[in-house]
């Protein structure tokens, strides 16, 4: 394999170490939400649960009934009503307003934009992942970083998941020597791998497909683990599933108006922008794909092989790290199966647990093993999957300030805080990953043009 010659593209910028003069915070924050759709709801509601430390004073949106869903919401909780204002107000909203904290919530190729709006505003910045997707956004978001006193934090909640947390224990305690290599496999099940093929996501100029939307989370977490930063990827892959039509095209049909949430966040709002939540999935004209196998070269010489399959029978991930002086393994199934036909569910999926699945049972295992030396299987949380991750990861963002001493953001031993070097190292693996699938080359990290 020789290494691509590419644009360069934006001239290289170096960037400053995480501040340490930062003012003290204030005890109570103010946060506006960018992007009103479905993620949208874990910040609305979070920033609820938190009512002591954080307010929710605007939201901002294209789509005035996606607004709107969500500020009935927030009244008919008992809060006050947040201020609406459409997308191409952001940055009055920003002066009427003056928000302590802005939440990126919406898609992915917006991002950019609205992190350097948010943050030359002096805003703090909570962006979802994936960071951005291309060259030009990573090198956006690194120039208005550096010229602002705002702080970004990128919210890779993989990193609060326990089971993750604790392989990154095992690495940062040396149990495993220096890491030479991580295998990593993540598979998607067909009713949820579907999911991306159904709306904006199937568009890589909107996504940066794949490689960058969902596998930003696992590269995120390769990269912390193991604490280093990726320098050359090779990708191979295509849409090799939904690419071609399917006989049993109801199975992946979700009836969104079975579902009160997704029919008003969806369907009642179709009319002002004509965005379909339902495509089939199936339907010609998706630019990402579905299966795709990296590799990934690391600077102080570990290797990385990944793969990611959007359209597995059963969901989960195998990720094995080794080392010179042992190996670790860790086994997750989200989900042993997936159940075709339930109304109102997006994915279809259910999973009844050891019941349906005895062979293969819901549930994670970390085994560690050092050289010479027998099987230790490391004893996890019994709750593993997303929603603790997104509870943890709230609580770190809306109180971690408060009392760095205690819990904050400072304080964590794991680091699980991401910021902006983590944000670009992790889609920067799938950023040079679309051009090593566009060229059949190596492609350099060097070569997106911002220093990691
Ligand atoms: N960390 C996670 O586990 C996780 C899970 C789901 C989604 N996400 C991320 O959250 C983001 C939103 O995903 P979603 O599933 O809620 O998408 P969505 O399509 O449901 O919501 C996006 C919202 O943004 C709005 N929007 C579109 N263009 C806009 C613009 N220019 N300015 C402001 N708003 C605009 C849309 O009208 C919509 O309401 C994505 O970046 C996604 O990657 C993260």
């Amino acid at each position: 394999m020789t290494s691509a010659t590419l644009d360069a593209g934006p001239s290289a910028a170096t960037f400053p170490a995480a501040r340490t003069d930062a003012p003290p915070r204030r005890a109570r924050r103010r946060y506006a939400v960018v992007g009103t759709g479905q993620r949208a709801r874990t910040y609305v509601d979070g920033i609820g649960e938190h009512a002591d430390v954080a307010d929710l004073v605007a939201l901002v949106d294209t789509s005035p009934t996606r607004l709107r869903h969500h500020a009935d919401r927030v009244r008919l909780s008992g809060r006050a009503e947040p201020a609406l204002y459409a997308a191409e107000d952001l940055d009055r909203m920003l002066v009427d307003l003056a928000p302590d904290v802005v939440v990126v919530t919406s898609p992915d190729r917006t991002h950019a934009a609205h992190v350097a709006t948010a943050l030359g505003h002096g805003a703090d910045v909570v962006v979802e992942k994936p960071l951005t997707i291309d060259a030009g956004g990573m090198y956006t978001i690194a120039d208005a970083v550096r010229r602002s006193e705002g702080r970004l934090t990128v919210a890779h909640n993989y990193r609060y998941s326990p089971r993750n947390a604790a392989l990154r224990q095992v690495v940062a305690d040396g149990r495993l020597g220096d890491v030479v290599s991580v295998h990593f496999e993540w598979l998607l099940d067909a009713a949820h791998g579907a999911d991306y093929f159904r709306r904006w996501h199937r568009d890589k100029q909107s996504s940066g497909g794949l490689l960058v939307h969902k596998a930003s989370h696992h590269f995120d977490l390769v990269n912390w683990w193991v604490g280093d930063a990726p320098e050359t990827v090779y990708a191979r892959g295509g849409l090799k599933f939904y690419g071609r039509p399917q006989d049993a095209g109801e199975r992946y049909a979700p009836d969104l108006a079975a579902d009160d949430d997704l029919r008003a966040l969806y369907l009642d709002a179709a009319h002002e922008d004509g965005y379909r939540r339902d495509q089939d999935p199936f339907a010609p004209g998706a630019t990402i794909e579905d299966t795709l196998s990296v590799l990934v070269g690391y600077r102080d010489g570990a290797n990385l092989t990944y793969s990611l399959t959007a359209h597995s029978p059963w969901e989960g991930y195998r990720v094995a790290i080794n080392g010179t002086r042992g190996r670790a393994e860790l086994e997750v199934v989200e989900r042993c199966h997936a159940t075709p036909g339930l109304p109102g569910r997006l994915g279809t999926a259910l999973d009844d647990g050891e019941a349906c699945c005895p062979t293969r049972p819901r549930g994670a295992r970390l085994v560690v093993q050092e050289q010479w030396g027998t099987t230790e299987e490391v004893r996890l949380p019994a709750e593993h999957g997303h929603r603790t991750g997104d509870a943890a990861l709230l609580r770190d963002l809306l109180r971690g300030h408060l009392d760095p001493t205690s819990g904050g953001p400072d304080a964590d031993p794991l680091s699980r805080r991401a910021g902006l070097v983590d944000g670009l190292r992790a889609v920067a693996v799938g950023v040079a990953g679309n051009r090593s699938l566009a060229t059949g080359q190596v492609v350099p990290v060097s070569a997106l043009g911002t220093r990691l």
